[in-house]
């Protein structure tokens, strides 16, 4: 609750600017840094819903762009305000670009700064980072974080009193430096007085010949004003992705903490390791998920299913109590009490209403199938229409596609289709009506009547 009231009772307006202008050169991809996916949502989209989700911002952020500047654009829409650095001469730089944006926009007491290429930063945490640099009055808040092992981030020094005094980059440090275990993070608050000034008078770095925003941290002292520390001690939240080794780091990190908090709401993940559940789903409680599952893309899930083993939901809509088992199930919905596989697939558009069965070696496409159907064995149904209590007999075919058209089928309630039938669409087949093993319906099939044979006619009884 601290979080709400703190926000009213801010006085300070705070305006965020994410950096994402870099090549990502170390990425090796025509696709741009920010726009490769990340558990079914694009590195900068987390790098936006951390910034919203920390709840200090009075306005919209602002992202840096310059690479691939008009994907990058498409891809935030109207979440952001996007400012172009033409030319990438640093993260410096890259702030200072922002800076009519960010006064604009924030009144930008004070300015928070994030790269967009860390996904894993808790929203709490930037809302520590912001926190402190009001409580204290400092010009710089900034994230650091301890570890054993230093590699390839901006090492933080102190001096013999703690203030931190500057942030050295790895490639740039004496050996001494090197020892300091303490790294730069790359999250900053900034008093948003101090700063644009600041930033004008940042050298830029005689090796790189770029502006560094960790320059800020000297000018900071020279100036006799504060720089907080704020410490982390997750180190997967500050997992940076500039190689597609950080990627899969960043996967397997992100992929722990979402498995885990779903098992804290009542979900049984048997091995989560094996697990692979995107940003957006949601699961409800006593549900089960079997190994080697991937559950995609703002995926639903009801209570008290059993999902897997093998299986990939995707864009799916499960109801509750259904059971999905070594299946595909893409864009399509299974209603309540339904049951699928193993081995069949459900895609574009497919919606089981409840009570439904589909066996082994069942694909359904573009249908709908009303309540309590069964289609056991090795058919297909495309372009279909069912109602309720339809049999659909093993090997059954729906024959939507004439080589130019996709036409529909029409199946009535408590049809029977016997097994081997072929529906060559367009054609329906009324209620209660039932076909032969092996007919080939060419021809409308009147509710009640039996039809049979090749091509399938009215079986008169004798
Ligand atoms: C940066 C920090 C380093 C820190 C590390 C944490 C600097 C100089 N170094 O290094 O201390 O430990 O992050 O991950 O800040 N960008 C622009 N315009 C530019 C240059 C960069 O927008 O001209 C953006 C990039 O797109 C990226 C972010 O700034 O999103 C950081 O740049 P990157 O090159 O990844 O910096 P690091 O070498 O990781
Ligand atoms: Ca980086």
């Amino acid at each position: 609750m601290e979080t709400d009231s703190s926000k009213q009772n801010n006085p300070l307006n705070t305006c965020a600017v994410i950096l994402a202008a870099g090549k990502g050169t170390r990425m090796k991809s025509a696709l741009h840094k920010v726009l490769h996916p990340l558990r079914g949502k694009t590195i900068i989209q987390h790098g936006l819903d951390i910034a919203t989700a920390s709840e200090a911002l009075a306005r919209k952020p602002v992202v840096v762009i310059g690479h691939e500047a008009e994907a990058v654009r498409s891809a935030i829409g109207q979440q952001a305000t996007c400012v172009l650095q033409e030319q990438q001469l640093g993260t410096g730089h890259a702030l200072m670009v922002a800076q009519d944006e960010a006064e604009l926009l924030g009144g930008a007491s004070q300015v928070l700064c994030m790269y967009g290429d860390m996904p894993l930063l808790r929203p709490e945490t930037i809302r520590k980072v912001i926190d402190a640099r009001t409580r204290y009055g400092a010009a710089i808040a900034m994230l650091t974080v301890t570890v054993d092992n230093p590699r390839g981030f901006g090492r933080v020094l102190r001096d013999t009193s703690g203030q931190i005094t500057a942030i050295i980059e790895e490639v740039d440090c004496t050996p001494e430096q090197l020892s300091s275990r303490e790294l730069n993070v790359g999250v900053y608050c900034f008093d948003g007085e101090w700063l644009w000034n600041a930033l004008a008078r940042i050298k830029p770095n005689p090796r790189k010949a770029e502006y560094f925003l960790t320059d800020t941290v000297e000018l900071a002292n020279k100036d006799g004003r504060p720089v907080v520390g704020v410490a982390t001690d997750d180190i997967d939240e500050t997992i940076g992705i500039n190689t597609r080794v950080d990627l899969a780091d960043a996967d397997a990190a992100m992929r722990k903490r979402i498995n885990r908090a779903h098992m804290l709401n009542g979900v049984t993940i048997t091995d989560p390791s094996a697990v692979y559940i995107d940003a957006d789903v949601s699961i409800g409680a006593d549900t089960t998920i079997l190994p080697n599952t991937h559950i995609l893309r703002g995926t639903k899930i009801g209570d008290g299913c059993v999902i897997g083993p093998n299986s990939l939901l995707d864009a799916a809509t499960i109801g509750d109590r259904c059971e999905i088992r070594q299946s595909v199930i893409r864009d399509s919905q299974v209603d309540e009490d339904s049951d699928v596989g193993p081995w069949s697939h459900m895609r574009n558009g497919a919606h089981m209403l409840a009570g439904g069965h589909i066996g082994n070696f069942g694909e359904v496409k573009n249908s709908t199938l009303g309540r309590g159907v069964k289609q056991g064995h090795f058919s297909y149904l495309g372009d279909a229409t069912l109602g309720e209590n339809v049999n659909i007999g093993a090997g059954t075919i729906t024959c939507n596609f004439n080589g130019k058209t996709k036409n529909p089928t029409l199946i009535g309630d408590d049809a029977f289709i016997g097994s081997d039938t072929l529906l060559v669409a367009p054609v329906r087949v009324g209620d209660g009506a039932r076909t032969g093993a092996g007919s080939v319906v060419t021809r409308d099939v009147p509710a009640g009547e039996t039809h049979v044979g090749v091509p399938a006619k009215k079986l008169e009884r004798k």
